[in-house]
């Protein structure tokens, strides 16, 4: 096998060359230096991203870009895909044959990481929800590649929902609508209503092309625990249980998708996400928000959207002052920009610069990351009540502990 070749700047190449030269199928070099003739497989750029030119199978793309966490991470990537043209297209069309066979197969998108199966295979959906130990009164969304995927899944798709897939598509918001009577009750709980998304990860739309099917996908985690954003965490809770998971690297979005319901007389959204009522009134004027949070009384327009949902193991308490918790130990917290208090605890920055986009990204690994460090409880502060800042509030009020304050 030819090494892996990885160009990067001088900075990154001196920063991190002791862990890039200790793997020896690896060969790096700085911008400028002359490579080898078969190529540059990757490119490695700030913020741990790699870029690499790959050709998806099925669909219109140029170049992809994968985005990590950790240097670690990267590493690990470029162990699995020595050669990305090669070999993610090769991984893709496993995946694709798998889930025309009714198997189930992990894949990201750009929210978070589904658990895909066909949906038109009722043993398939049985699977997943049997993997995923998920409730039945639970529905799952539909995936598809292209248009002419809605074919068999949808009815009465209307002009609202047209200039809204025109607009957004591919892109994380899924569309409650109608739905075909060939789509099985069990894929929508028994509603005649089916949610369906088209995701922009080139990966997800790449494997649901090729295989040719609608893909119905949850998150692909454990019922009620935080959605996976690396194939690393699908792994921790499905391996064994599934057929496959393709490797994206992290997710960019970082969240799940907007929930937006087209069927009652007001399009409502039962569960916000990157694209918010700024984005989505200009087409939706009458768009209203369901009620999300403490609405034990309220009937739920959305079975998904039960109180205690992406909860971490370790408790997690949403506080008012984070300066209180500075001296504990044995806290794990959450921070949203750089503090000039310093805290004994371990802390993990969501983001540095208050960056809400960023903070969406790295919420659910920053989540699972502490959860494994034995800590008494996890703090975090809401933060700005707006744009994405509002959907990571949803997630934040639904992961926290219902019960009690902070343990002493
Ligand atoms: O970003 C996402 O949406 C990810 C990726 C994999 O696409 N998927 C995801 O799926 O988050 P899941 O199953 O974890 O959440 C789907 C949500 C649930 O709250 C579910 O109740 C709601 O969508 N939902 C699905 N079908 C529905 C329907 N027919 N009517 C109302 N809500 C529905
Ligand atoms: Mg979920």
């Amino acid at each position: 096998m030819i090494p892996s070749v990885v160009i990067t700047s001088d900075i990154l190449y001196q920063r991190y060359a002791e862990l890039l030269h200790a793997i020896g199928d690896l060969r790096v070099y700085m911008q400028g230096q002359r490579v080898p003739l078969h190529g540059v497989d990757y490119h490695l750029e700030e913020g741990f991203r790699l870029s690499a030119n790959i050709a998806y199978p099925e669909i219109d793309s140029s170049g992809s870009s994968f985005f990590f966490h950790t240097i670690e991470e990267v590493l690990a990537f470029i162990r699995a895909f020595p050669r990305p043209s090669v070999h993610i297209p090769k991984r893709i069309e496993e995946g694709a044959a798998l889930l025309s066979q009714g198997k189930l197969v992990a894949f990201p998108t750009e929210t978070v990481y589904g658990l895909g199966g066909d949906a038109t295979n009722v043993e398939a959906v049985k699977r997943i929800f049997e993997a995923k130990e998920r409730p039945t009164f639970d529905p799952l969304i539909v995936h598809i590649a292209n248009l002419e995927q809605l074919k068999g899944v949808v009815l009465d798709w209307d002009e609202r929902a047209q200039t809204l897939a025109e607009h957004f598509w591919p892109g994380p918001l899924t569309l409650v609508v109608k739905k075909d009577p060939a789509i099985d009750n069990l894929v929508t709980a028994n509603s005649q209503t089916v949610a369906v998304r088209m995701p922009a990860n080139p990966i997800a739309r790449s494997l649901i092309a090729l295989s040719g099917k609608p893909i119905a996908a949850p998150s692909a985690n454990l019922f009620g625990q935080t959605s996976p954003t690396t194939a690393g965490h699908v792994h921790e809770q499905l391996a064994g249980r599934i057929d496959a998971i393709v490797d994206g690297g992290s997710c960019t979005v970082g969240i799940e998708s907007t929930v937006l319901s087209l069927v009652s007389e007001t399009p409502t959204i039962l569960r916000p996400g990157k694209i918010g009522m700024k984005e989505l009134l200009p087409f939706l004027p009458n768009l209203a928000l369901a009620p999300q949070i403490g609405m034990a009384d309220a009937p739920l327009e959305s079975p998904g959207l039960l109180d205690n949902h992406y909860a971490p193991k370790t408790p997690l308490f949403l506080v008012d002052d984070l300066s209180q918790y500075a001296h504990r130990k044995d806290l794990g917290i959450l921070l949203f920009e750089n503090s000039t208090l310093s805290f004994e605890g371990e802390v993990i920055f969501i983001s540095k610069t208050a960056d809400a986009a960023e903070a969406a990204r790295t919420l659910y690994w920053a989540m699972r990351t502490l959860d494994q460090k034995n800590l008494t409880a996890l703090i975090a502060k809401r933060l700005p009540n707006e744009g994405i800042g509002l959907a990571i509030n949803n997630r934040l009020e639904k992961a926290a502990s219902k019960h009690g304050s902070v343990p002493s």
